[in-house]
């Protein structure tokens, strides 16, 4: 796994490259939003592009990681269907109904049902490297979902990002620093805790605790926290957690610097501990995909430390087989 974080400059790279041959034809007229389909780590990416979007797009993007389509979801959208493998059962539902309602569609895997199904519906197709757990194919993913918009007409990330993203990540994370976040959080029950533009960030960090290092974690936004888990601390059952917050290397915009001091503060005073994670980058993207890779290497090493597989996720593969059994699309 380690060695395939290391490489994801690459992956950004090859993927570009792909998406030079792909042909994503416009639809009429502007879509009237943007549904992204997908779960787990193919999921994540939804989330990814949505945040980004959000801040440059007048078009909405909404994240499904249901097996069914919001009821508004009609041909007046651009429904884009991620799921690495292809064989994803929620994500195949939600295809399958986007057929029946004629929605704009475009779908993105490294092959599966999801490949065959685009080729027998003529859906635009974008396809990922093979060979890779969906979390380890994440920025072939972002990428790919960006790049179906940009051709669509709906640009929402400029090529001086793209190239700094691909140096940052080509850079890497010091073992030092990886080291240091690993040490915080052993044996505790680590919370994640960013601002809202950072929550796919935060969402992302969790999810590879969970996969790589097999441990439960909790994720709190800011400035969400303040209105609700703020006051689980006034009496928890335990104290035994480590606040990892995340924010930019350069100044966090304010009001959220002062809303995240004011966590920082208040958890200290609680007796949690808490360690500043700092992601490098001039734009969200590139600190976007800095983090994940801190993310990623982070929990690989927790993994390592605990004599465990990182790449193994027995029980996915169980509640995959549990739920096909009972479902085939
Ligand atoms: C991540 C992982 C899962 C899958 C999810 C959906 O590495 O294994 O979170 O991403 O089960 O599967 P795909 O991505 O194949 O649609």
């Amino acid at each position: 796994m380690r060695e395939i974080y290391l490489k994801w400059y690459k992956q950004v790279i090859d993927e570009l490259e792909i998406l030079k041959q792909v042909e994503i034809p416009k639809p009429p007229r502007k879509p009237r939003s943007i549904v992204i389909s997908g779960m787990g780590g193919s999921g994540i990416v939804g989330d990814y592009v949505q945040t980004l979007a959000n801040r440059r797009l007048n078009v909405p993007v909404f994240v499904v990681k249901d097996y069914k389509l919001p009821a508004w979801v009609s041909g007046e959208d651009l429904a884009v269907f991620i799921s690495y493998s292809g064989n994803t059962f929620e994500t195949l539902s939600c295809y399958r109904e986007a057929v029946a309602r004629k929605v704009n569609m475009v779908a993105i895997s490294s092959g599966g049902k999801l490949r065959k199904y685009a080729e027998e519906n003529k859906t635009p197709y974008i396809p990922v490297k093979k060979g890779l757990v969906p979390r380890a194919s994440l920025p072939a993913m972002v990428f790919a979902a960006l790049g179906t918009l940009e051709k669509v007409g709906l640009k929402i990330t400029f090529e001086k990002e793209v190239e700094e993203t691909v140096f940052v990540l080509k850079e890497g994370v010091g073992e030092e620093e990886i080291n240091n976040i690993v040490y915080s959080m052993e044996n505790t029950l680590p919370i994640i805790v960013a601002y809202v533009d950072y929550a796919p960030l935060a969402w992302r960090f969790k999810n590879e605790l969970n996969e790589n290092s097999k441990i439960p974690v909790k994720v709190e936004i800011v400035p969400e926290w303040g209105h609700n888990d703020i006051v689980g601390w006034e009496k928890p059952y335990s104290k035994n957690h480590t606040a990892i917050i995340l924010q930019p290397e350069k100044k966090t915009e304010e009001p959220y610097s002062i809303m995240l001091q004011y966590t920082i503060e208040y958890m200290g005073k609680q007796g949690i501990r808490t360690y500043k994670v700092k992601c490098k980058g001039e734009n969200l993207l590139t600190q976007l995909l800095y983090g994940s890779l801190v993310a990623g290497l982070t929990s690989v090493k927790l993994a390592e430390r605990r004599n465990l597989d990182p790449l193994a996720t027995r029980s996915i593969k169980e509640y995959k087989k549990t739920i096909t059994k009972h479902f085939t699309v």
